[in-house]
């Protein structure tokens, strides 16, 4: 794992974008695992500056993003569709064909999710799949006690993760599901690049880089992952216990000229 712990939320960002365009400009038809939420908007925004700036392409990239809300079409303005295209897919030279997410409006969600999964694998994987973590250790809607080996499927999302979701007020009488890559697909891509920003992420953050592998904190899984890069602000990093180390590697990285972890 390679972690690195950064002043601010700005410099994660651009860290995070700095990791995606080498990858693009290595690969023009990289294919990129995107994630809704919060946390990669910042970097969303670097991408789309770098992409009007003439430095990166997305013309031939295509992505997958990681869930969608069970029940709520493209158009929905909860839906994860709708928040990529407002926030990278319309600002951007990508195709839009290029750009998948699960039907969250699939009369057949099992089949879907199924579909979903064969698809990334058609394609030929992911070669870089973005990660932020939910308060509760989730990553993708795979909520604590996921199966570490969980393909995609649909999962009832845990009233901790509504409450802090976009969606109206949760009626916890109408449970809300999703369709997510399982915790397998997302340890199928090639690298990971995992993203935390802001106090309220420390507990889990710690729980996933520095826990036990557990199912309890899905997150965890990325120890299992040979080619997973952390990227921090110093909030979210606040209660790991061997941030030494990390410094140590920081330095290596600074002195030497090989790659270092
Ligand atoms: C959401 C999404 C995840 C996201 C995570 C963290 O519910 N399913 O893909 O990474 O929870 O969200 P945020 O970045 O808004 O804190």
């Amino acid at each position: 794992m390679d972690v690195w712990i950064l002043e601010s939320a700005e410099a994660v960002a651009i860290k995070a974008a700095d990791i995606c365009a080498e990858l693009i400009q290595r690969k023009p038809d990289a294919r990129l695992g995107l994630a809704a939420g919060t946390t990669p908007q910042a970097l969303y925004a670097e991408l789309i500056r770098r992409n009007r700036l003439g430095q990166l392409s997305f013309s031939r990239v295509e992505t997958f993003n990681l869930d969608e809300y069970l029940g709520i079409g493209p158009q929905h303005p909860q839906s994860f569709h709708r928040a990529m295209r407002d926030s990278l897919f319309a600002h951007v030279d990508i195709d839009p064909v290029n750009t998948h997410l699960p039907a969250g409006d699939s009369v057949d969600p099992a089949a879907e999710a199924t579909a979903y999964e064969a698809l990334i694998r058609a394609r030929g994987g992911i070669d870089l799949q973005i990660l932020g973590i939910g308060r509760n250790g989730h990553i993708g809607f795979n909520e604590p006690g996921s199966s570490l080996r969980s393909r995609t499927r649909v999962k009832t999302l845990s009233r901790a993760t509504l409450r802090d979701s976009h969606l109206p007020k949760p009626d916890f009488e109408a449970p809300v599901m999703a369709i997510t890559m399982g915790i397998g697909t997302i340890l199928d891509a090639r690298a990971l690049l995992v993203l935390a920003t802001g106090a309220t992420k420390a507990a889990a953050v710690a729980a996933a880089l520095e826990g036990p592998l557990a199912a309890s904190c899905p997150a965890s899984a990325i120890q299992l992952h040979p080619d997973a890069t952390v990227v921090l602000d110093m909030a979210a990093a606040a209660e790991l216990r061997l941030t030494d180390y990390y410094e140590l590697v920081d330095e290596a990285r600074r002195r030497l000229t090989m790659p270092c972890r």
